[in-house]
């Protein structure tokens, strides 16, 4: 299949949470199982890995035309497939049948150092920033060149007109639209099949609806875009998509009821043809081969994680004891529910304890981590910040990972907490909901503690039994550790359940 996936953020070039990271790894197993597969995102910034095609095209826009240019980076499939082998050091701009090509949309609104906003919040150009990537997104599939059309073929040829857009959140909602209304009735692509990914439907790219004129769409579209005389880009996504997925079953069941935001109904009227897959982890995330942390370990030989809370500890100044280190990694958004571990901090603080939090975004937040910092020097530490290898040497060296978020998608820490053993005590929402089964000893069950209510007493009993766990009964901790590290997170099941979706959008216009 040609599969495009178009999205704000693709690591490792964008990336400010888990859209970035999925984004940047299924279109690589997606390749590894056979499929030609484009990203298309924003060139935020120069990307020393990526050249000028030398392709430009054309988008009317808010009454102007602007001329946009494509720039492309290479990165091989993770597996090499039978017969497809990727081409070794070919040039920039060549890829055989089974490889990742990933597209950059470059115009000068999105080299600007953020990528939704600065200090001084969102930017104002928001609608015709990504309105721009949208209709940019569509045209790279027709106009760029970076395909070999057969094994062996010199020549190069764009993904094609028959392709699946995997589109994600707000940020490329508009592809639907834009398929409907420009392309298809001037004969474009009109067997192409639209998938749209939710990452969270609390955003939704909602504008003024005197902005909808700069779309250059007819009037005729304003219905499918307008949500309560507001212009709404996931509405409009919701509506006309082929597909909706919400990244975990139980989300896609949550977003049709109050975490819609107001789109529930619209959600709830998509029935079978919405759907949920969780999320995969990639192996830079295995405890096995991980280079960012003190000592390898694995489900059979765990002794290396001691190593690594002694070096966690060591490296944030704790000191070295064996109590139960608790880990917590978020951007500080209310979504992920910090409040209510601050709530519930005076308990904490009273247990034998120590406590990591990593973390950026609200400046309340940030003044609390720094405060708990100062009044528990021996037991707890605040890093403001973002620090991907700190991320990682926490979920090896912690016992314990806290995820007490309001609402979550998927998640991808709890998840790679239980690749890292490292066990989960979450709020049980979303993904969570999904991922992390609450012990149960007695039928030798569980992988941690979902607790159901979001508030401070739950979290704290959850707590509780997490403690008393982890002191009195070892080898129940070492057999949970075991359960959630010998499951199977791999990206090739959650791109194998996308594949059928694709297949049959792909199969729906003949
Ligand atoms: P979300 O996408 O809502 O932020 P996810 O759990 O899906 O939540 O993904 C978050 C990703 O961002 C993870 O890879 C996590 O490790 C990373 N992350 C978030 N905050 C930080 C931080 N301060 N430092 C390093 N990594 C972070
Ligand atoms: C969003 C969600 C998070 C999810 C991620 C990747 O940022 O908040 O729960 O894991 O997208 O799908």
């Amino acid at each position: 299949m040609n599969i495009a996936i178009l999205a704000a953020e693709v690591a490792p070039w964008s990336k400010t949470g888990g859209l970035g990271d999925v984004c940047g790894a299924l279109p690589g197993v997606l390749a590894a199982l056979g499929h030609r597969v484009l990203t298309v995102s924003p060139r935020y910034k120069e990307y020393a890995d990526a050249d000028d095609t030398g392709v430009r095209t054309y988008i009317h826009l808010f009454g102007q035309r602007h001329e946009v240019r494509y720039f492309v980076a290479r990165t091989p499939a993770p597996e090499a497939v039978a017969g497809d082998a990727p081409v070794g050091d070919a040039p920039a701009g060549i890829a055989a049948p089974g490889e990742v090509r990933h597209v950059f949309v470059d115009h000068p609104s999105f080299r600007r150092g953020g990528i939704y906003g600065d200090a001084h919040g969102s930017y104002g150009d928001n609608l015709f920033r990504f309105a721009l990537l949208s209709r940019a997104g569509i045209e790279a599939a027709a106009l760029v060149p970076v395909f070999r059309p057969a094994p062996g073929t010199a020549d190069l040829a764009p993904l094609g007109e028959d392709v699946v857009f995997h589109v994600n959140d707000w940020h490329t909602s508009l592809v639907p639209l834009y398929l409907d209304a420009i392309y298809r009735p001037a004969g474009h692509f009109r067997r192409a099949g639209t998938v749209l990914g939710i990452h969270n439907a609390g955003h939704q790219g909602a504008f003024a609806a005197h902005q909808f004129a700069g779309l250059d769409v007819s009037s005729r579209w304003w219905p499918h875009t307008d949500m309560n005389g507001h212009l709404n880009l996931l509405k409009t996504g919701v509506v006309l998509a082929d597909r909706v997925v919400a990244v975990s079953p139980n989300y896609a069941r949550e977003i049709c009821g109050e975490l819609g935001f107001g789109l529930g109904h619209l959600f709830a009227s998509r029935g079978r043809e919405l759907l949920g897959i969780v999320n995969g982890v990639g192996e830079e995330w295995n405890p096995a081969t991980d280079p960012q942390i003190a000592a390898p370990f694995s489900a059979e030989d765990l002794s290396g994680k001691l190593a690594c809370k002694r070096a966690l500890q060591a490296e944030l100044g704790l000191p070295a004891r064996d109590v139960p280190l608790l880990a917590l990694i978020a951007r500080l958004d209310p979504q992920k529910g910090v409040d209510l571990l601050m709530e519930i901090l005076p308990w904490l603080m009273t247990q034998d304890v120590q406590l990591v939090i990593l973390g950026s975004g609200s400046a309340a937040l940030e003044q609390q981590m720094r405060e708990m910092e100062w009044n528990h020097r021996d037991k707890a530490r605040g890093w403001v910040g973002y620090n991907e290898g700190l991320a990682h040497r926490m979920e090896a060296g912690a016992d314990l990972f806290l995820m007490p978020s309001r609402f979550e998608p998927c998640g991808l820490n709890q998840i790679y907490s239980l690749r890292y053993g490292t066990v989960p005590v979450v709020h049980a929402t979303g993904g969570l909901a999904d991922t992390v089964e609450t012990l149960d000893p007695s039928r030798d069950r569980g992988t941690g503690w979902a607790f159901r209510s979001f508030s401070a007493g739950a979290f704290m009993d959850a707590m509780g039994w997490a403690l008393l766990t982890w002191w009195r009964f070892p080898d129940e901790w070492r057999a949970m550790q075991r359960r959630g590290m010998t499951q199977d997170w791999t990206w090739t099941r959650s791109a194998r359940a996308y594949e059928r979706v694709y297949a049959e959008v792909l199969g729906l216009r003949g």
